[in-house]
């Protein structure tokens, strides 16, 4: 019996309007259009402006828009899973309240939580239950509201991310294309160089944590930025290896968007020439759980069925990984 594999059948983001451009943030803190350009690679993001907006409206619109675009009837949907930090609750999952707002009514749902590499986790999974045959139609939505968790008095940090979600749709099919390999680590150590202090069960929200400034994300950049560039090309050249692949057989590389230097370093250590890096941190930032999909939805054009792609990523946990992909159209 050939064995099922999970296919990308469809992929669509949303962004929010508002454009939180270098310049703006210059005006809010002691920074420099000039400074987060070069540092960073980035030149603006997008925010999710108005009252009673969270994460799911952008993950609706997106996952509405996904099954629109492959011609799915919300009711043919099995399971929604999103990859968040940023739930519109702490309960229910984000992942409930977008299948609510999509229309979604035959399906089961949840959210995980591994920060950045949060939709690689997701998707493997979802890839997972596909493949057991049980599921035909599983949406993966990576999706975060960034700016309910930035303190944009820390030039620090509020300079690096923005809100977005994205969506990707997991088929069965019996071709040699889809999920078809991955290699998974997290170091709990890690914690400390990034994180929000208050808000869980270790410190609830008080007054005295909200003074503090303490339901932020919490960063120090330097030792992030260290593991990342060594650990996503690890993980990615680990998966490649595992299944002989050399980097004239990879088509795309897809990092997580956090910060040009680290995608492009990530790049230099795997061999792979920057025009098959995928990029687009300059528009939109790090939006944590959608970096990855938004990137494919951004190059969606320039795909072809068979391309082999590795998408990695490593973020807060410290959660990193790599997945080998072979596009399926
Ligand atoms: O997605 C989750 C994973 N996250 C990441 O992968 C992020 C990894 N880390 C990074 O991308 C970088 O470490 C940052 C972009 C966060 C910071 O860049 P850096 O080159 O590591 O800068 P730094 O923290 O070493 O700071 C250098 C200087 C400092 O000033 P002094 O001490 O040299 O006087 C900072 O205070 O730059 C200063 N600085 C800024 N200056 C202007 C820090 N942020 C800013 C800013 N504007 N926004």
């Amino acid at each position: 019996m050939t064995q099922i594999k999970a296919a990308i059948t469809a992929v669509h983001g949303n962004l929010p309007d508002y454009i939180l451009t270098n310049k703006e943030l210059e005006q809010m803190v002691d920074t420099s259009d000039e400074w987060i350009s070069t540092r960073t690679g980035i030149r603006e993001r997008r925010i999710l402006k108005g009252e009673g907006l969270g994460t799911s409206d952008m993950g609706a619109k997106a996952v509405s828009g996904l099954l629109e675009k492959r011609g799915v009837d919300p009711s043919e949907v099995d399971m929604v899973l999103c990859a968040t930090v940023t739930p519109d609750m702490k309960f229910p999952a984000a992942a409930n309240l977008i299948s609510h707002k999509a229309g979604i009514k035959n399906a089961f749902s949840y959210d995980m939580n591994a920060a950045c590499s949060g939709f690689l986790y997701a998707l493997v999974t979802a890839a997972n239950y596909v493949e057991s045959g049980n599921y035909k139609k599983v949406v993966v939505v990576g999706a975060d509201k960034m700016s309910s968790i930035v303190d944009y008095t820390d030039r620090q940090t509020c300079v690096l991310f923005g809100d977005a979600a994205c969506a990707v749709l997991l088929e069965p099919t019996q071709e040699d294309v889809g999920v078809l390999d991955h290699k998974f680590a997290t170091d709990g150590a890690g914690w400390i160089h990034l994180h929000m202090k208050a808000g869980g069960s270790l410190k609830p929200p008080s007054h005295e944590t909200v003074d503090a400034r303490e339901h932020y994300i919490y960063q120090e950049g330097q030792p992030v930025f260290k593991f990342a560039v060594t650990k996503m090309a690890d993980a990615s050249l680990d998966v490649m290896k595992n299944n002989n692949l050399s980097t004239g057989d990879v088509s795309w590389l897809v990092p997580h968007q956090a910060n040009m230097r680290i995608i492009e370093a990530t790049g230099r250590r795997m061999n792979i020439p920057a025009e098959k890096v995928m990029v687009n941190i300059h528009k939109y930032g790090n939006t944590t759980n959608a970096t990855i999909p938004l990137c494919l939805w951004d190059y969606e054009n320039q795909l072809n069925k068979g391309d082999n792609i590795i998408l990695t990523a490593f973020g807060g946990g410290f959660t990193w990984g790599a997945i080998w992909l072979k596009w399926a159209y």
